[in-house]
């Protein structure tokens, strides 16, 4: 092997050390805040959301390309939920209160799990002692699946005693860029302070 050729290999050596570094240390540092996870931190563009084509509670069809331009704050649940939902749709209502005007610049959006019993007046009811900006959404069953699915929501129906029961499903908020794609996600313990910080950052 030539001296320069040893330089080369020698240099692209130290390269590859650098690179293992800063990829270990972007990995340590998203990981430190608990927002995010490993397996996002090494793919740069999660493919988390997609389009979707719902029905909102005043019978309105509603598209995510309409939200293009704003922010999405993107939460699955249903009415029937006995805790989580609820708290955690308080929890978006308070976010958007602290936000004051900036809360112009965001959609609140409900994305029910459960569209048999959630219909548009069902979510109109519910949406209403929440936030006034809030946009509840239901749809046909595979639509809803669809959009689950484009947000890796899981969602499991429990054992039914006629119209009498629970969804199972996972409770992330999803903070969404003005390009409609993930930002980042939240768990069901982070804070309105929490939330209002991310959203400054992107406003
Ligand atoms: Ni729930």
């Amino acid at each position: 092997m030539s001296p320069a050729a040893r330089r080369g290999l020698v240099f692209l050596a130290i390269a590859a050390g650098l690179l293992v570094g800063v990829l270990a240390s972007e990995i340590w540092r998203r990981s430190g805040d608990g927002s995010s996870s490993l397996a996002q931190a090494l793919s740069p563009s999660p493919t988390i959301g997609g389009p979707f084509a719902l029905v909102d509670q005043n019978g309105r069809t509603r598209t995510s390309a309409e939200f293009r331009g704003k922010l999405m704050l993107v939460y699955f649940g249903y009415t029937y939920c006995p805790d989580v939902c609820p708290t955690e749709l308080q929890t978006m209502s308070a976010a958007l209160d602290l936000l004051g005007e900036g809360a112009r610049e965001v959609v609140p959006i409900f994305i029910t799990v459960d569209p048999e019993r959630d219909t548009p007046e069902q979510l109109k009811l519910y949406a209403e002692s929440f936030h006034p900006s809030l946009v509840a959404l239901t749809g046909a069953p595979d639509r809803i699946g669809e959009a689950a699915r484009a947000y890796k929501v899981y969602v499991s129906k429990g054992k039914a005693t006629g119209d009498d029961y629970l969804v199972d499903h996972s409770s992330y908020l999803f903070l969404m860029g003005r390009d409609g794609r993930y930002a980042q996600h939240f768990l069901p313990n982070a804070t309105p302070e929490a939330i209002v910080a991310a959203i400054k950052a992107k406003l």
